[in-house]
C-alpha cells in the first residue's frame, strides 16, 4: 500500500516528511537499521546482526510492501535523512483479518520530537479505512517507558505479558508486553 507524502512539523519546529519508502531511501534505511540497533536494547536486533540487510533486500521489501493490499511502511525523513520507520500489516485469513500488527523505531537523535505520535496517527487512519480491522496489536520490551507512554497515549492497553521473551548479551532477561487498541 502506498502512503502519500505528508509534511509534519516536529516539536523543535523542524519539518519532516512521512511517506512510503522509495528506492532513494535504501542507503538511509540501511544506515538507520544498523545505527538504531546499537542505540537501544528495545529493538530486536544487535548491530552485528544487520549484515543480512542489503540494498537488494530493501528494494524487494519496499516493492512488496508498496504493492501489498494488507501492508504499509512509512518512513520519516528529516532534511532528507531517514529518521526511522513504522510498519503495519494485517492478516488476510477469514479468522484473523480483523487484527493489524504495528511496529516502529527511530534513530535516537529523533526521539521525543513527536514523530512517533504522527506515525501512529497515520497508521490509525489506515486502519480506520479498513472496516474489517477491529484491533491493532503491538509488543514492547519491559523498561521501554517512552514507547509505552506513546502507545497508551494512542489508545493501546496492555493485554498480556510473555515472561523472559528477550535475553540481552549480558544475560539479562526481559519480559515482553502485548498491547491492543480496539477500533
Ligand atoms: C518509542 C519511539 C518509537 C517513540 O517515538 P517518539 O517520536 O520518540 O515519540 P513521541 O515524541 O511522539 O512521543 C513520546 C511520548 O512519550 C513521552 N515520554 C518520553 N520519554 C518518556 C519516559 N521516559 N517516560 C514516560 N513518557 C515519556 C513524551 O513526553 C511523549 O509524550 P507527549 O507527546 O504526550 O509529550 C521512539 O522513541 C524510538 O524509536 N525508540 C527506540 C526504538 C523503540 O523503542 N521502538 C519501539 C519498540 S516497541
Amino acid at each position: 500500500m502506498i502512503v502519500e507524502k505528508k509534511e509534519i512539523i516536529l516539536k523543535d519546529g523542524i519539518k519532516a516528511i512521512l511517506r512510503s519508502a522509495r528506492d532513494e531511501d535504501i542507503p538511509g534505511m540501511l544506515e538507520y537499521l544498523y545505527i538504531s540497533a546499537g542505540e537501544t536494547d528495545f529493538i530486536l536486533r544487535y548491530p552485528e546482526e544487520c549484515g543480512k540487510y542489503t540494498a537488494e533486500g530493501e528494494k524487494e521489501l519496499f516493492d512488496r510492501v508498496n504493492a501489498s493490499d494488507n501492508e504499509a511502511m512509512i518512513v520519516c525523513l528529516v532534511d532528507g535523512k531517514v529518521a526511522g520507520n513504522c510498519q503495519i500489516v494485517w492478516k488476510t485469513g477469514i479468522k484473523t483479518r480483523h487484527r493489524a500488527q504495528v511496529a516502529i523505531a527511530l534513530l535516537k537523535e529523533f526521539w521525543n520530537l513527536g514523530i512517533g505520535t504522527a506515525m501512529f496517527t497515520e497508521m490509525i487512519d489506515i486502519v480506520r479505512s479498513n472496516p474489517d480491522i477491529i484491533q491493532m496489536e503491538l509488543e514492547f520490551i519491559e523498561g521501554n517507558t517512552r514507547a509505552r507512554a506513546l502507545y497508551e497515549k494512542m489508545g493501546f492497553r496492555i493485554t498480556g505479558v510473555k515472561p523472559n521473551a528477550i535475553r540481552l548479551k549480558d544475560g539479562t532477561l526481559l519480559n515482553e508486553y502485548q498491547m491492543v487498541r480496539k477500533m
